[in-house]
């Protein structure tokens, strides 16, 4: 009696175990599946501006998006999502308050982007490079390579 209600325990952990370890994969992967998404917009920006492409029409769309997606950036990293299939670092966790700021800074400038859509294309790619710059901003100290 005494044993079964031990072995109970034990998968009664081993659960709740299974179901934080599910948990934290879904929250890497939706935070990938988001980053993915900035990732493609950015990407069709870069034809754009490079003239490879004529849809000028297009930007103000993918400007949006990524203005849109920004945001998101404030609860894709909860508490338990470094470990597993993730090149997210350790240090998001430890350097809270530098991370945050990395953050708000290309939330804002992917407003920027988007208020400079629809205007002069200089002005716009200037805009682009600032966002561009907080990429890799966040990128350089909180991304595996
Ligand atoms: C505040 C930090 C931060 C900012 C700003 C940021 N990223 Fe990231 N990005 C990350 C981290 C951390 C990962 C790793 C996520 C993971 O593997 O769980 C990542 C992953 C990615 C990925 C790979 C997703 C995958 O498939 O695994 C792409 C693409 C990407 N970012 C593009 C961008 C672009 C483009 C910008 C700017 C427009 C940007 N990121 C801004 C932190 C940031």
């Amino acid at each position: 009696m005494k044993q079964a209600a031990i072995v109970g325990a034990i998968a009664l952990t081993l659960g709740c175990l299974t179901t934080n370890a599910q948990a934290d994969e879904g929250a890497i992967q939706y935070r990938q599946a988001i980053f993915q998404a900035i990732g493609g917009h950015m990407t069709a920006l870069v034809r754009i501006v490079r003239r490879e492409v004529a849809h000028t029409d297009d930007i103000a769309v993918h400007a949006s998006g990524i203005a849109d997606l920004a945001p998101l950036t404030a609860h894709i990293f909860p508490e338990g999502s470094g470990e597993g299939r993730t090149d997210a670092l350790p240090a998001i966790w430890r350097n809270a308050d530098d991370f945050a700021s990395r953050r708000e800074a290309f939330i804002e400038a992917a407003e920027g982007l988007r208020s400079a859509a629809g205007g002069p294309m200089g002005q716009f790619v200037g805009a682009f490079q600032t966002l561009g710059g907080t990429c890799s901003g966040c990128h350089d100290n909180y991304r595996a390579d």
